[in-house]
């Protein structure tokens, strides 16, 4: 087996693992939980975000790592710019990058913010200000949830087909 090998091995593994919860968790376990209302919703996603976050963001460094070492060592590599292969992996790099972007840079701080209003009106109402802004967070959670989906499915798609365009 060689270190390509190697390499194709831990970077499907950890794409599927990012894609898998992906799709999981935007399409399925969110409208969910919503639907159960914030009692639920909430500490749910307060529990799950600080394990999902961290192993996330790894597996984005080593899906973008290892991907970027395997296009290194290909042969098509010195025509990365004048074959098919070469822009599909381009666009999948590019949605890879711009859904690391989206989710790191847009959605956890957005995040961060909802989990510690929520924590700040638990055992009481929230004032028709907190709500709106619950409201809003919640609304643009949502939107980048479905972006950064999109965006993993792109590179996903882009990676699966890239041998065959
Ligand atoms: C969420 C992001 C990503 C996912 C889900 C993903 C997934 C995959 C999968 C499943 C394959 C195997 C395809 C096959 O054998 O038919 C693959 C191959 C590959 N990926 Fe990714 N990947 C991602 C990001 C990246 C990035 C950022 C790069 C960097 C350039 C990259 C470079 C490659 C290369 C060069 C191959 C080999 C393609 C081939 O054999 O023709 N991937 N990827």
């Amino acid at each position: 087996m060689t270190t390509s090998d190697i390499l194709r091995i831990v970077h499907i593994i950890f794409g599927i693992y990012l894609a898998g919860s992906y799709l999981f968790i935007v399409p399925i376990l969110e409208p969910r939980l919503r639907r159960l209302g914030a009692a639920i919703h909430g500490p749910v996603m307060s529990a799950l975000m600080p394990i999902l976050t961290p192993i996330n963001g790894a597996s984005f460094v080593i899906v973008v790592g290892t991907g970027v070492a395997l296009a290194l060592s290909s042969r098509a590599f010195n025509s990365l710019f004048a074959t098919a292969w070469g822009w599909t992996i381009i666009v999948g790099l590019v949605a890879t990058l711009a859904a690391i972007v989206v989710g790191f840079g847009l959605l956890t701080p957005r995040g961060i913010r909802m989990d510690k209003l929520g924590r700040s009106v638990r055992g009481r109402a929230p004032t028709p200000q907190e709500g709106r802004q619950l409201q809003e967070l919640s609304a643009q959670v949502e939107t980048l949830s479905r972006v950064n989906l999109v965006l993993v499915v792109i590179a996903l798609g882009t990676m699966v087909a890239a041998r065959y365009v």
